[in-house]
């Protein structure tokens, strides 16, 4: 919060007071402190190329960059130092700690250069170093999947549709699915990650700056691709905020399906898994309880996820060219869904390593339900009837399996043979639960073989 003292960086124009609350209102350094690292490096950047443009001599670069540097150690030992100083925004408070060191040099650095080219140069720098955070940690959360298929190699479930039973899968392959969907959430960000790394400096407030900076070596010294092409584009730009949150977004629904998934299966109904105590909590009332919160706090930030995307889509949409200060608006979201991301996926993955399968509840229930359905009728087919009609018999087979409370394979051949006279004594072979497996041996499918190649290649692009 303002101390409602502090003379602004634009103090000039004005003679009356700010409203306190309005100071409150205006300012954003509550938040966008985060970026001070960025700050610095960006002002480290910026003051070399006013160098090379003549503005600043070689001694008064070295000694603005000796302040830097000395700011930099501080952001290091102390990130939240900026905080309670009073001042506007994160920019604000740098340029006072280096005017407070440098004296008249200070006011120098801002030359040529705008709060709007610095702040969206600061952003990317930050969403650039945040991707690289969570691209690390979806691969670690995949290697969490890839251990817990390797820990049951041969764990046979049941695979869903509609909730509902429909054919058995291996565990394995139920873990692939969620490496795929990680990926491809790796992939997302690697492809917002290269539009977020072109640099804006250099943009001024709107209309490019006056001094001959050399900006592509400046988008250089700062680690970006190349420099913006378009002024007003470049500090309106907030593109890359909106493509991250919803890459964001993404991984947030896929990590609420899987949290989705194993809440299912850890309930006392399903019993196909168990959660250690590491990552469960009891019931202040009731004493039996063990309750999977991880699972349930990872599908609720999926929440906010969303609604950080849709906030920044809402706040830019009807914004004129080019820097309006609604854009202070894109941080809070940005910040607290990178926060909530990270810690979702970091606990997805604890959660797989605390997490025990029941492998012959789960091979019990693949059996049941009448998931070699499909089976019988692939054996049909394989003596000449049509796939319908075989759909048909099976169907009928199914009812009156149910009505006679077996399942398909414990029908006695006769029983059986009614519904089909091409029905004959192999069938039971057809009806195991191994062969309904080894029958799907084909790329991308559940068949153990498939699977346990699948496996193998997955854990050698994740250095397993
Ligand atoms: N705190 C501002 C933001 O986050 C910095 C840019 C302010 N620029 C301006 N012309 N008022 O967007």
């Amino acid at each position: 919060m303002s101390d409602g003292g502090k003379q602004a960086l634009w103090g000039g124009r004005f003679k009356g007071q700010s409203d306190p609350l309005f100071r409150r209102f205006n300012d954003s350094l509550p938040f966008d402190y985060r970026l001070l690292m960025e700050d610095i490096a960006g002002s480290i950047a910026w003051a070399k190329a006013i160098r090379r443009a003549g503005v600043l001599d070689d001694a008064e670069l070295a000694q603005l960059l000796a302040a830097l540097a000395e700011l930099a150690i501080l952001a290091q030992q102390n990130p939240a130092a900026p905080l309670g100083s009073g001042e506007e925004d994160i920019h604000s408070w740098v340029e006072t700690q280096l005017i407070k060191r440098t004296g008249n040099l200070g006011k120098k650095l801002h030359t040529g250069r705008s709060r709007n080219d610095q702040v969206a140069t600061d952003l990317r720098l930050w969403t650039r170093s945040q991707i690289d955070a969570r691209q690390a940690e979806l691969l670690d959360l995949q290697r969490s999947l890839v251990e817990l298929a390797q820990r049951h190699k041969d764990c046979i479930i049941p695979g869903y549709t509609h909730l509902q039973r429909a054919q058995p899968v291996m565990l394995a392959h139920w873990c692939l699915a969620y490496v795929e969907m990680l990926r491809r959430d790796h992939d997302r960000l690697a492809d917002a990650r290269r539009r977020v790394n072109v640099c804006p400096l250099g943009s001024g407030a709107l209309a490019g700056t006056a001094y001959q900076v050399d900006r592509t070596m400046l988008a250089s010294d700062l680690g970006f691709d190349r420099p913006t092409d378009n002024s007003l584009d470049a500090v309106s730009d907030r593109d890359f905020v909106a493509e991250t949150l919803a890459a964001l977004a993404l991984t947030g629904v896929h990590l609420s399906r899987l949290a989705e998934d194993m809440i299912i299966y850890c309930t006392q109904e399903f019993g196909f898994l168990e959660l250690s105590d590491a990552v469960s909590s009891g019931s202040s009332l009731m004493p039996q309880k063990k309750n999977p919160d991880s699972l349930e706090l990872i599908r609720g930030k999926c929440g906010r996820l969303i609604g950080a995307q849709n906030t920044l889509l809402v706040t830019l949409k009807g914004l004129p060219l080019a820097y309006n200060k609604d854009m202070q608006e894109d941080k809070e979201p940005l910040f607290d869904a990178m926060e909530n991301a990270a810690l979702a996926i970091r606990m997805a993955g604890i959660v797989l390593r605390n997490t025990r399968i029941r492998e012959d509840v789960t091979l019990k229930a693949a059996r049941g339900g009448y998931s070699n359905a499909t089976d019988l009728a692939d054996y049909l087919v394989a003596r000449g009837v049509p796939f319908r009609e075989s759909h048909d018999i099976v169907g009928k087979a199914v009812r009156h399996a149910i009505a006679a409370g077996k399942p398909l394979e414990e029908l006695p051949l006769d029983e059986l043979r009614t519904f089909s006279p091409l029905i004959a004594d192999d069938v039971y072979a057809a009806l195991s639960i191994d062969s309904c497996l080894s029958k799907r041996q084909i790329h991308g499918g559940t068949g153990r073989a498939s699977v346990h190649n699948a496996l193998h290649a997955a854990a050698n692009r994740l250095g397993l």
